[in-house]
């Protein structure tokens, strides 16, 4: 069922979408070697400021040090790197990094002018205090999978693991070179005639964190990762500062920023373009605040997937201020899958500004990729929903709003005030969707939702199943 908006809104709205949906940031498949255009602003106007908010400083380790002033300086190219492009520099890294690693605020440095291609790498810690890993030039990795050594992990390339205190950053580049990963016929529909082969398909995540605290990455590009670009696991204390991230829009599984099992994460400023989520957290998260970050295309800022094969998955404490989301899949998404346990809970989405997202707020309950997926009893409870200030556009394919909550754990305490969503094209406005979802409306919302249940869930015994 569909509502007709008042004319005048539906000028203002469309006036806006003209002059907001102007040339994204798409590059497609960009060189690494070409400059990036500037960005636009962090916010389009129609959104109000958000109140004014402490901002987190970094840890001490944040500064990428100048060159010139510092004695503590390893360029790669000392210890052999060619830095040619095609010769296989992993020794001279390696060697570099053993260096760098055993001095007390080092910089390892990756100089400017010269593109260095390494494999697969595992730089681990731990390391002395203040150390920062300095990409000024560009380095990547072989190009594509038939360049890949069979030796080396199909899942992961650049891995740093172990370290406390690090930085990564630089003026440069990490270019991914993941234009014949995204194109195996395993892909989807990549195949032939737009098929998608079974078999292994393992791509490597480009920038791996692992088991490490206290990390800094700031002021850096990344792109064209063969999968995710940058990866934390078993990480804390994180802060992500000024980092862009490119792929194109078609690029398979090339999620941006993904954390899972990680806490204390502060991201801010970032601008990311991709085939996949902008921002993936998932399972084992909690104190993640992003703040100023721009996406698009790309699927949007998402939690989960969760509970996947009947697992526990634990998320809280989520805040996401001052986003802008561009024709993008999905808005601010939260998806679980059927069967699992624990629960999301404190998630916060405040002053978000989407044009021409699908699905700009949707809770899904029932993920599932092969579409054979059996209704399952337990799941993942999801509760304290908070989104504010949630204003723009909507890609008519998709209603604005949906809430597909578990039929046997409903979803409890969505909170709603001032979103306003209006149709990308044309003047039907859809209702938004809600399905066993609990909570109240702060103020009027466009388009009116009258779906959301009244109070808290009754049903909301065993609560050992969503215990965290
Ligand atoms: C952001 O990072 C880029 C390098 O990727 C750098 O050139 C630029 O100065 C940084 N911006 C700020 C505000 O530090
Ligand atoms: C986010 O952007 C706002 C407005 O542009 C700015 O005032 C604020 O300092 C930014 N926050 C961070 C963490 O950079
Ligand atoms: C989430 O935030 C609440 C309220 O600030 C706090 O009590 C709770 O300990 C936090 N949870 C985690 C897992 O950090
Ligand atoms: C699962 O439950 C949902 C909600 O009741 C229903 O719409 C859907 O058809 C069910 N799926 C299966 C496979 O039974
Ligand atoms: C509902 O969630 C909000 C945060 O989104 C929280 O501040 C509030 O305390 C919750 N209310 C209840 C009754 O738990």
């Amino acid at each position: 069922m569909s509502i007709e908006l008042p004319r005048g809104w539906l000028l203002i709205w469309i006036t806006f979408a003209i002059f907001t949906l102007n040339a994204h940031n798409s590059e497609g498949r960009t060189h690494f070697h070409k400059k990036r255009n500037s960005h636009g602003p962090y916010i389009g106007s129609p959104v109000p400021q958000p109140p004014a908010y402490p901002t987190p400083s970094p840890p001490d380790s944040g500064d990428l040090g100048d060159p010139s002033s510092d004695g503590h300086i390893f360029d790669v190219r000392s210890y052999g790197a060619t830095g040619d492009g095609s010769t296989d520099d992993t020794k001279a890294f390696m060697s570099a990094w053993k260096a760098a690693c055993a001095v007390e605020s080092a910089i390892l440095l990756v100089p400017s002018d010269y593109i260095f291609m390494i494999t697969s790498t595992i730089f681990s810690g731990p390391c002395k205090p203040g150390l920062v890993f300095k990409v000024d030039g560009v380095l990547m990795p072989p190009d594509g999978p038939n360049s890949w050594p069979d030796s080396d992990s199909k899942k992961q390339w650049l891995v740093f693991y172990r370290l406390n205190g690090m930085t990564l950053g630089g003026s440069g580049v990490v270019e991914g070179n993941g234009e014949k990963w995204w194109d195996l016929p395993c892909k989807p529909h990549r195949g032939p005639h737009g098929s998608t082969l079974h078999g292994p398909c393992d791509s490597p995540a480009l920038i791996r964190f692992f088991m490490s605290s206290n990390l800094v990455v700031r002021d850096l590009r990344v792109q064209n990762s063969p999968q995710f670009h940058v990866k934390f696991d078993g990480c804390s204390h994180i802060f992500i500062e000024n980092v862009s991230i490119n792929s194109p829009a078609l690029s398979p599984n090339t999620d941006g920023i993904h954390i899972e099992n990680s806490k204390s994460i502060f991201i801010s400023n970032c601008f990311i373009s991709n085939g996949d989520d902008c921002i993936s957290i998932g399972p084992g998260c909690s104190a993640v605040d992003i703040e100023n970050v721009t996406c698009g295309p790309s699927h949007g800022i998402s939690i989960g997937s969760l509970g996947v094969h009947n697992s526990q998955a634990c998320v809280s404490n989520v805040t996401v201020r001052n986003a802008v989301i561009r024709n993008s899949d999905n808005g601010v998404r939260i998806k679980t899958w059927q069967g699992g346990m624990g629960s999301v809970t404190g998630i916060t989405f405040d002053t978000v500004l989407m044009e021409n997202v699908r699905n700009c707020i949707i809770i899904d309950q029932y993920y599932c990729l092969s579409k054979a997926c059996l209704n399952q009893t337990s799941a993942v409870f999801v509760s304290d929903v908070s989104y504010m200030n949630v204003k723009g556009t909507y890609d008519v394919r998709s209603p604005p709003i949906h809430f597909a909550c578990s039929d046997t754990i409903p979803c409890a305490n969505i909170t709603m005030s001032e979103v306003e969503l209006l149709p990308a094209q044309g003047e039907m406005v859809d209702d938004p969707f809600c399905w066993n979802a609990y909570g109240a409306l702060q103020t009027l919302t466009i388009p009116p939702i009258t779906c959301l249940q009244d109070g808290s869930p009754q049903s909301l015994s065993e609560r050992s199943a969503y215990d965290c």
